[in-house]
């Protein structure tokens, strides 16, 4: 297992170049399930996740060809011989992603068999809604040995009420929907970019979708679909954890190929610390210039700020004079970078769902770990600021998300260094 040095005290000046968005590429993966031939997608981040979702695509029965690269083919399979729909135990626990199969794979072939994700270190996060849109599309759920099965022979339009905004939930009925009978309406719909993103690709292949980023979103399912080619918008979680760097070092980085209109939410409460925003040549620039401010937070579905910047803008928190309010509504267990900032000297006491950090003290280099993707890049924030060394153990959760992050800040002047074990 790797782990990630970093020696705090630089300030990040120049440019990051932003990769495409992990969570537009996984259920764009899936979506290339749906019709017969051969997708192409383009600016595909080179990530853990996406070689998961590659994995089990070839399990199914498709042929991958670019892993590795930053761009995928995804052909269907020549003959039904090939077809396994599955998505296996081994590989659905690595990504709960995988779920994402589920809806092209009954739209297409009338059933399923998907390992049930099972909780993760953030949450219990089950999946009651995908399976519930479905059954309201005249799916046949059963849940046995740990794994669901959906069956139905044609699916047939329905008007869904989801009980929260799940952005995959939404994502999986969306493309049931495409190849379904008649009009399916999803109503308190996600309204996340990925899934606006989504929406425009089903459409690019011939589906007939309206309202994606909307809380309601109207889909005319089709016979079939044509296959595509696409390029994937940029990471707006990546670009918002780089803009924090940024902000925290007092730099002055320029996020390449970042789209504002995907971070309102994350560049408002940048501004209210004090941190200089602005649009510049394709993307965003960040200066972190004065003294930062304390800020409040409130993690809710998107346009609100998203719980995946919840733990960067802690560290922000931790260096602002004063105390700041952070509250994680979203997931009930995405407080496990807390811990191990009190370790670098943080003081932050959690009480629920509310984390408060009284700012100003001054953070100091350790080793540290923590067991999910967004807590792993607040550690190594953190580190680009602690007097000394600072040891992040278990880079493979960061390498699920986040491309070369250790050579994109090193760019910039980061001194920080990758050290296999
Ligand atoms: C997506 O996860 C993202 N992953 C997550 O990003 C992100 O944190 C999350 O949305 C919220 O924005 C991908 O897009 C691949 P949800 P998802 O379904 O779809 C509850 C990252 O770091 N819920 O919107 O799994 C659930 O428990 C990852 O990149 C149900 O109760 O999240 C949670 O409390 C982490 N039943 C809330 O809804 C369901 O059927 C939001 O979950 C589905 C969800």
């Amino acid at each position: 297992m790797d782990k990630i040095v970093v020696e705090g005290g630089s300030r990040l000046v120049g440019k990051i170049p932003i990769s495409g968005a992990k969570n537009a590429a996984l259920p764009l993966l899936a979506a290339a399930l749906l019709p017969t031939g051969t997708s192409t997608f383009k600016n595909v981040p080179l990530l853990q996740d996406v070689a998961t979702m590659a994995k089990l695509l070839r399990k199914l029965g498709w042929d991958v060809e670019g892993t590795g690269t930053n761009a995928l083919t995804i052909a269907s399979p020549v003959s039904r011989k090939k077809l396994k729909l599955e998505a296996p135990y081994e590989l659905v626990k690595t990504m709960r992603a995988s779920v994402l199969v589920l809806g092209p794979l009954v739209a297409r072939y009338g059933r399923a068999r998907v390992s049930m994700p099972g909780g993760c270190a953030i949450g219990a996060r089950p999946i009651d809604q995908h399976l519930k849109g479905l059954e309201a599309m005249g799916a046949k759920v059963t849940l046995e040995h740990g794994y669901v099965e959906v069956e139905c022979k044609r699916l047939r339009g329905a008007t869904i009420v989801l009980d929260m905004p799940t952005v995959t939930g939404c994502e999986n009925l969306m493309m049931a929907a495409a190849l379904a009978k008649g009009r399916t309406v999803i109503e308190n719909a996600a309204r996340e970019p990925e899934v606006e993103e989504l929406a425009l690709v089903l459409n690019k292949m011939g589906a007939k979708v309206q309202g994606g980023g909307t809380p309601i979103i109207t889909i005319e399912g089709v016979d079939e679909l044509s296959p595509i080619e696409h390029s994937i918008i940029p990471d707006r979680i990546e670009a918002g954890t780089f803009a924090v760097a940024a902000a925290m070092t007092r730099g002055d980085v320029l996020l390449e190929g970042a789209r504002p209109e995907h971070m309102d939410a994350i560049v408002a409460k940048l501004r209210a610390a004090g941190v200089q925003v602005s649009a510049e040549s394709g993307g965003l620039r960040v200066r972190g210039a004065g003294e930062l401010k304390p800020i409040d937070i409130v993690t809710q579905p998107h346009p609100g700020f998203p719980t995946d910047m919840q733990a960067q803008f802690m560290v922000l928190a931790c260096l602002a004079k004063g105390q700041s309010v952070l509250k994680e509504m979203i997931f009930e267990n995405r407080f496990m970078h807390v811990p191990e900032l009190g370790r670098m000297g943080a003081d932050i006491q959690i009480s629920g769902r509310a984390a408060v950090v009284r700012g100003g003290t001054k953070l100091t280099g350790a080793s540290v770990m923590a067991t999910d993707l967004r807590a792993s890049a607040s550690l190594v924030l953190a580190g680009l600021v602690a007097a000394g060394k600072t040891e992040v153990l278990r880079v493979y959760h960061l390498d699920r998300g986040y491309e070369a992050i250790e050579k994109k800040l090193r760019g910039c002047g980061a001194k920080i260094r990758r050290v296999k074990t």
